[in-house]
C-alpha cells in the first residue's frame, strides 16, 4: 500500500472515470444553481449572448458611472464595461454597508501564536482601510502608482490590498516567502513607489525577517536606483528593525488620525487593479495585469456560483494572499460577494499538526478551500490529528492549484468532509483571474480527479498542434475560444511577450498552458503543463529562472532543472549542475541550495542536486529536458536520443546516478 492508503486505511483503486458522485440532495434543494438543467441553461445564455449574459450579472455591482459598451474584444485585447467606473475596495465594503451588511462579520483572523484572534465587521474594515488609503494619499500616492506589498497573513494585508484600490493605486503582492532579489526585481518591473510591509511575520514558531528583506531589496546594487520611496512598516512582531529617516514610516503612524470615511477614487472599469507576478516558461517572473470592473465582477460572480455562498457562510480559503487564490477568493471574490471570511496566519503543522483542526472546531468555518498538497501532507501526518476534533460546520470543501490525485480526493471527502459535503476540485490560473472549470456543488456529478465543467461564459477547447480540435477521448493544449470578465489583460511593461505567451501558438485563441483530455461525458482533467513550468507544493516555478539562478553562482557553469514526482508535493525540483571550478560536494550542495533560496525563495531551493560532468543536448544545443526528468525520476531512460550530440553525455549521466 502506498503512504496515501495507510494513511486513509482504505485503498481506492477504481476506474475513476467511472466513479461518479452525485451532489447531495440538501445541496441541489438550496443553492444558486441546483440542477444539470439549470447549469445548462445558464451555460447556453451566456455561449449564446456573452455580452448581454454579463451585463445582466454586471447590474449586482455599485457602478458610479455606468458603462456605455460591455466589451470591446479586439483580439487578443479585451475591454469589459468600457467607459464604466467603480471602485473595487467599495464594491467589496461600502456597498455591503449601503446594502445592511455593515454589522456583520467581514473577517476572522487567527494568528500563529496560538491565542490571537481578531474580528472585523464590514463597518470596521471599512474604516481601517479608509484610514490606511488616506494615510497612502498623504505620502503622494497617485492613483495608477505601483505599491508593493510584502506582509504576513493578517488582516492588515488584505486591508493594505483594499487600501491601494480604495485610492486607485495598483497593488503587486509579493509572497512572504520571497527574497530580497526577488522583491527587488519584482520592485524593478513594476516601477513600485511604495513598499508595504511589516516587522516580521510568525511561521512555525520563528520570526520571518520581512523589513529586513525589503531593506536589503532596496540596496541591491543590480537595482539601482531604486523607484520606492517609501516603505510602511506594520508592527507585528516587535522585532528590532532599521527605521531610515524619511523613507521608512510605521503603519501606526501613518494612520494615526486619518479619517474612517476616505471616499473610493472612482476608476475607470479598465484601470489596473492590481499586478500579480508569475512563473512563465521564460526569463523572469511576468506581471499578470488584471483591471477594474470585470476582475471583480468575475471574482464576484465565481466565488457565488462555485460555493454557493449564503449568508451564514464563514469562508476558510486557505491561500495566502502572495498568490492569486488569495486575491480572488480571500480578499475580492468573498467580500464583493458580501460573505465572511476566515484567515489563518501560520502553517498547518506548527504548533501541531492538528492545528487546522483546532481552527476549525474553534471558529467554525462552512466551506473549506485548500491545495491538494496541503491534503497530502494530512494524511500522512495521519488520523491521530484528526480524531476527536468536531468539523461537522463544514458543509462544502473546495481544491486548487494542482491536480487532485483520486486518492487524496477520497481520503478528503470521507475522512474530513464526513461523505456529506461536495467537493469542488477548482481549475484556474492567475491569468485566468479566478475559477474558469468547477463543479457547482448543487448540480455537477464529481469524478475524483476531474475538474469536471466550465463555469457560465467559459468556452474551452482541446486542440492539437495545429490549433485543431481533437477528439473526446484524446490529450491535446487547453485553449479558450472566448473572452472573459476576468481574464488577464496583459503583462506589466510587455505587451509583445504577453501576445506571443498566450495567443500565437494558437492564432485568436488563449493558450493555457496547459494538458487536458475530455472524458465521454464531456468531463475536463488536466494533464499537467506543456512548458516547462513546474508546479511543485501548487506553486508555479519556472525551470529557467531556478537554473539562472545556479548560473549566478560562480562555481556553477551550466544548470537544468526538472520536475519530478513527490508524494507530499505533487512535484520536486531535481537540477543537473556542471561545475565551472569547485568540488562536487555535499557542502557545495548546500551553498547552492542556499544561493538558490536567496535569489528566489526557499520553495525554489531544489530538492536532488545532480552534478555532473556535461548536460545531455540536441544538436541544435537543446537540453534534453525528457531524458533528465527521467533520470530524475529514477526511471529507464526512455525515447529517441539519436539527436544527442554527444553519447558519452548520457552514459556520464547515468553513471553518476549509479
Ligand atoms: C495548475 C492557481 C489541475 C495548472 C489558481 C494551472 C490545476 C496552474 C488546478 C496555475 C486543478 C491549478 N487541476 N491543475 N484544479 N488548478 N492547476 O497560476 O497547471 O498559481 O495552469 O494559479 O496550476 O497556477 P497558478
Amino acid at each position: 500500500m502506498t503512504m496515501q492508503e495507510k494513511a486513509a486505511g482504505r485503498v481506492a483503486s477504481v476506474m475513476q472515470e467511472d466513479r461518479v458522485f452525485p451532489p447531495p440532495a440538501e445541496f441541489s434543494s438550496r443553492a444558486r444553481i441546483g440542477s444539470m438543467a439549470a447549469y445548462q441553461k445558464l451555460y447556453d445564455e451566456a455561449k449564446n449572448d456573452l455580452e448581454g449574459f454579463w451585463h445582466a450579472r454586471a447590474q449586482t455591482l455599485p457602478w458610479s458611472t455606468p458603462y456605455a459598451k460591455v466589451l470591446d474584444w479586439n483580439p487578443p485585447h479585451a475591454k469589459w464595461f468600457v467607459g464604466g467606473r467603480i471602485n473595487a475596495s467599495a464594491a467589496c465594503l461600502d456597498h455591503q454597508i449601503a446594502t445592511g451588511k455593515g454589522g456583520k462579520t467581514a473577517l476572522v483572523w487567527v494568528g500563529e501564536p496560538t491565542g490571537e484572534r481578531r474580528e472585523f465587521t464590514f463597518e470596521q474594515l471599512h474604516a481601517e482601510v479608509c484610514r490606511v488609503a488616506a494615510g497612502l494619499q498623504k505620502l503622494g500616492i497617485q492613483p495608477g502608482q505601483v505599491v508593493s506589498i510584502y506582509m504576513p497573513m493578517t488582516p492588515e494585508l488584505v486591508i493594505a490590498m483594499l487600501a491601494c484600490a480604495r485610492i486607485g493605486a495598483v497593488h503587486s503582492v509579493i509572497f512572504g516567502g520571497f527574497s530580497s532579489e526577488a522583491i527587488a526585481d519584482r520592485n524593478q518591473d513594476a516601477k513600485a513607489v511604495a513598499v508595504i510591509t511589516a516587522d516580521g511575520g510568525w511561521r512555525r514558531g520563528a520570526q520571518l525577517p520581512l523589513k529586513k528583506n525589503v531593506d536589503d531589496a532596496l540596496k541591491s546594487a543590480a537595482h539601482e536606483p531604486t523607484s520606492v520611496k517609501n516603505v510602511i512598516v506594520l508592527k507585528r512582531t516587535g522585532q528590532a528593525v532599521d527605521m531610515v529617516a524619511g523613507r521608512d514610516v510605521w503603519w501606526h503612524d501613518l494612520v494615526a488620525g486619518q479619517p474612517a470615511d476616505t471616499p473610493p477614487v472612482a476608476m475607470d472599469s479598465e484601470a489596473p487593479l492590481f499586478i500579480l507576478y508569475t512563473s512563465g516558461s521564460t526569463g523572469k517572473p511576468k506581471g499578470i495585469k488584471h483591471t477594474t470592473g470585470g476582475y471583480i465582477l468575475w471574482a464576484k460572480t465565481t466565488a457565488e456560483w462555485v460555493f454557493d455562498l449564503r449568508d451564514d457562510d464563514l469562508f476558510w480559503c486557505t491561500a495566502d494572499c502572495g498568490w492569486i487564490t488569495g486575491h480572488s477568493y480571500v480578499t475580492y471574490g468573498p467580500l464583493a460577494a458580501g460573505a465572511s471570511i476566515l484567515i489563518y496566519e501560520g502553517a498547518p503543522n506548527a504548533p501541531h499538526e492538528g492545528r487546522f483542526w483546532e481552527i476549525i472546531e474553534q471558529e467554525k468555518p462552512t466551506i473549506f478551500y485548500t491545495a491538494p498538497t496541503a491534503i497530502r501532507s494530512f494524511m500522512k501526518w495521519g488520523m491521530q490529528h484528526i480524531e476527536g476534533h468536531d468539523l461537522s460546520s463544514l458543509r462544502l470543501l473546495g481544491t486548487v492549484g494542482e491536480g487532485i490525485n483520486p486518492e487524496a480526493w477520497i481520503w478528503y471527502h470521507e475522512v474530513i468532509g464526513g461523505k456529506r459535503c461536495p467537493i469542488v476540485d477548482t481549475w484556474w490560473q492567475t491569468e485566468t483571474g479566478g475559477i474558469m472549470m468547477s463543479p457547482l456543488p448543487g448540480c455537477t456529478p464529481t469524478k475524483p480527479g476531474s475538474c469536471t465543467l466550465p463555469l457560465p461564459g467559459v468556452c474551452p477547447e482541446i486542440v492539437d498542434a495545429a490549433g485543431h480540435p481533437v477528439e473526446k477521448g484524446e490529450g491535446g493544449w487547453l485553449v479558450m475560444t472566448k473572452p472573459w470578465p476576468g481574464m488577464l489583460r496583459g503583462i506589466w511593461g510587455d505587451d509583445a511577450r504577453f501576445v506571443e505567451t498566450y495567443w500565437s501558438r494558437v492564432p485568436g485563441k488563449y493558450l493555457a498552458g496547459d494538458n487536458a483530455r475530455q472524458d465521454k461525458d464531456g468531463y475536463y482533467w488536466i494533464m499537467g503543463r506543456i512548458d516547462d513550468v513546474l508546479n511543485v507544493a501548487g506553486h508555479r516555478l519556472s525551470t529557467i529562472e531556478i537554473e539562472s539562478a545556479l548560473v549566478s553562482h560562480p562555481s556553477v557553469a551550466e544548470a537544468a532543472a526538472v520536475g519530478r514526482p513527490h508524494d507530499v508535493k505533487g512535484e520536486a525540483v531535481a537540477v543537473f549542475v556542471t561545475l565551472r571550478d569547485g568540488e562536487p560536494t555535499d557542502a557545495l550542495k548546500d551553498v547552492l541550495r542556499k544561493h538558490v533560496r536567496h535569489q528566489i525563495g526557499a520553495l525554489a531551493a531544489p530538492d536532488d542536486i545532480h552534478f555532473t560532468a556535461s548536460l545531455p543536448k540536441t544538436r541544435s544545443g537543446k537540453i534534453m529536458r525528457r531524458l533528465l526528468r527521467d533520470i530524475a525520476a529514477g526511471k529507464e531512460t526512455v525515447g529517441d536520443t539519436t539527436t544527442l550530440e554527444d553519447y558519452s553525455v548520457l552514459a556520464k549521466l547515468r553513471g553518476d546516478q549509479e
